[in-house]
């Protein structure tokens, strides 16, 4: 086992059960593992992490109750889901370390608790053990500083409980809403990331997706020149109607893009994807596209081959594009995805929103502006300013490499 200053020292770490969310916590672990603190993860057990991709962390699963709304049902309303599991999980959460506690050995210290910020109901459980706690916010900061939803009691108390908020971002993306943050909570905001590029080198091999990743397409994009390939996917969760998904099929085909697409199972409303396309759209784009389930998608991003990113703007994707210096096309669904999208095409000015209802005509005229035009270009431009900054932050004494140690030391001083 390995020690942390004058005590082994273990981390508890309390994912939210969506792909987006799972990732980047996982990623902040690996970093603090290679620090010298021992990771255990407290996960729901309607998920199952790829435990082989991580055989140094300890994972316990937290039973839920049967009648949980799955977070894939569509008829069931977010915050329906977040507030069921908040209260499934959390005594379940409470057992588990005080039986933690109760085991460790008296050179211990007592457990830190880093939390993703949906998972609010942990803020009660370290309140009542007493145990230190951070959290962890898988969006970025600027959504924080607008969202109307930190007023709700379940993120307003955070303060009370948490020693530190952290970010998987930089100062050099979102210092404003960074700074505002700073005056308006009384606890460290620490941005650190990106988080994939700071995790250790060693790590970069294992993933943490919850879905199979389809290596295929990397063979594929070998074969393509050059910044052609325009990479699409929506991410964990959202989802196409059949109207939505014949629009995107032939505006990518007709943009006579490359294009690599990934089409995640359940992500048509009540159908199978790839059934509902016609001969006539596989005729039509024959070698020129590439279509797969799920795609190993920070390898992708890294590819040379491609040009252009068409995203739902997750925070994780987001943040994957920027590092690798590649503009996008713009598709929020909901949420975040919103603010993310604004800052994308007007702040950094590296992307293209398309708005309204999809039409074909308007994909193909985007994916153009993207791909083929000097705006594109002049985007693709600003995305590799915008990766050299974020490399700079990572190393030492860049402000991403600072909040980390800080971190580190307030964890090791509460
Ligand atoms: C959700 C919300 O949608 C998002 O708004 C919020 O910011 C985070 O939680 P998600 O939809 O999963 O996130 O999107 P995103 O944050 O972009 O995360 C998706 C992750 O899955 C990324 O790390 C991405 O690399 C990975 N991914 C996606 C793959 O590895 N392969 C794929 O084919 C698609």
């Amino acid at each position: 086992m390995e020690k942390h200053g004058d005590g082994f020292h273990r981390l508890v770490l309390v994912p939210y059960l969506l792909q987006g969310h799972v990732t980047p916590l996982l990623q902040l672990g690996t970093i603090l593992h290679s620090r010298g603190f021992s990771i255990t993860v407290a996960h729901t057990k309607s998920y199952s992490p790829d435990t082989s991709s991580h055989p140094d962390f300890v994972f316990l699963p937290l039973p839920l109750d049967e009648s949980m709304p799955s977070i894939h049902n569509n008829s069931v309303d977010f915050v329906t889901v977040i507030t069921s599991l908040n209260s499934s999980c959390r005594v379940s959460l409470q057992e588990l370390l005080i039986e933690m506690i109760q085991k460790q050995e008296q050179h211990e210290r007592l457990p830190c608790i880093i939390y993703d910020s949906l998972m609010y109901s942990t803020k009660e459980v370290v309140h009542h053990l007493k145990l230190p706690s951070i959290m962890f916010d898988t969006s970025c900061a600027t959504f924080m500083r607008v969202c109307p939803e930190i007023q709700k009691p379940g993120y307003s108390s955070f303060q009370d409980t948490s020693s530190a908020i952290v970010f998987n971002s930089s100062d050099c993306l979102e210092r404003p809403s960074l700074t505002q943050l700073r005056q308006i909570y009384k606890v460290p905001i620490l941005p650190i990331g990106p988080l994939h590029k700071l995790a250790p080198a060693a790590s970069s091999s294992t993933t943490s997706s919850l879905i199979e990743e389809d290596k295929s397409c990397i063979a594929w994009l070998d074969k393509q020149t050059k910044n052609s390939v325009i990479y699409v996917s929506l991410g964990s969760i959202a989802s196409l109607d059949e109207k939505e998904l014949t629009e995107m099929a032939w505006g990518l085909a007709n943009s006579k893009q490359p294009f690599l697409w990934v089409l995640r199972p359940g992500s048509v409303h009540g159908s199978e994807a790839i059934a509902l396309f016609s001969n006539d759209f596989k005729e039509n784009i024959g070698e020129r596209g590439y279509i797969v389930k799920w795609a190993p998608q920070k390898q992708v991003l890294a590819h040379k081959a491609v040009g252009g990113f068409w995203s739902h703007c997750g925070w994780n994707s987001t943040i994957e594009s920027i590092s690798e210096g590649v503009p996008m096309i713009c598709r929020p669904f909901f949420g975040d995805q919103n603010i993310k999208t604004r800052y994308i095409s007007h702040v950094w000015r590296v992307g293209i929103e398309l708005e309204n209802d999809l039409q074909g005509e308007e994909i193909e005229r985007a994916i153009r502006r993207l791909m083929v035009e000097n705006e594109g270009e002049e985007m693709r431009q600003r995305a590799a300013d915008l990766k050299q900054q974020l490399e700079i932050s990572i190393q030492k004494g860049g402000p991403s490499y600072d909040s980390l140690n800080e971190l580190v030391e307030l964890i090791m001083s509460v």
